[in-house]
């Protein structure tokens, strides 16, 4: 069972602003739906409740609430990291997809991230990628995109675990 985080990351570990991403990057989008579409996903409620789509199809959608019966159908809610982590025992591979509260949770227990640096800071975030210690980590994949009118500069990043 590997555990896996995604997340589009600024410089300054921004995540999100008013419970949304800090920008709309149509690449990353492409590359979070290919990555994770035929795993389950776990996330937190908010992270949840700010999806365009949900369920988000073709995906277990596993959620961290305490009130998990004021979900819809389709998701599969969980009260605790544990439960989750039961839920996925028999999975070949598992996304954490956020948002700051489930990364920092989680992070410890993940292997492999699957990263979106933005080449850029947001100081009106109010989400945040916790801290991570780059030299725990092997660098495995690296591609650079630029900037466009709508987004900064970013790379896509694979990251796995000493
Ligand atoms: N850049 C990215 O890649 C990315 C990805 C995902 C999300 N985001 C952003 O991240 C922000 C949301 O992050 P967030 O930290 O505010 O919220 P979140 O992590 O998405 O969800 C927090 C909620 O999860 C539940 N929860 C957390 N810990 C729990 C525990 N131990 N047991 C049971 N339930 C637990 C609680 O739900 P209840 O209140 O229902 O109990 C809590 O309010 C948004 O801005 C979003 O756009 C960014």
């Amino acid at each position: 069972m590997l555990l896996s985080i995604i997340a589009a990351v600024a410089d300054d570990l921004a995540i999100g602003q008013d419970n949304q991403l800090l920008c709309h990057i149509p690449g990353d989008l492409k590359r979070f739906k290919t990555i994770t579409t035929g795993h389950p996903i776990i996330m937190g409620r908010k992270t949840f409740e700010s999806l365009p789509v949900t369920p988000l199809p073709l995906r277990r959608n596993i959620i961290l609430t305490h009130t998990p019966n004021s979900l819809p159908s389709g998701c599969e809610g969980v009260e605790t990291p544990q439960q989750a982590m039961e839920l996925i025992q028999s999975e070949e591979e598992t996304f954490v997809i956020g948002g700051a509260q489930i990364y920092s949770i989680f992070l410890p227990f993940v292997q492999t991230m699957y990263l979106t640096e933005i080449h850029s800071t947001f100081p009106k975030a109010d989400a945040f990628f916790p801290s991570f210690n780059p030299s725990e980590w092997i660098e495995t994949f690296r591609e650079d995109h630029d900037s466009s009118d709508s987004h900064p500069s970013f790379s896509f990043v694979n990251l796995i675990r000493k």
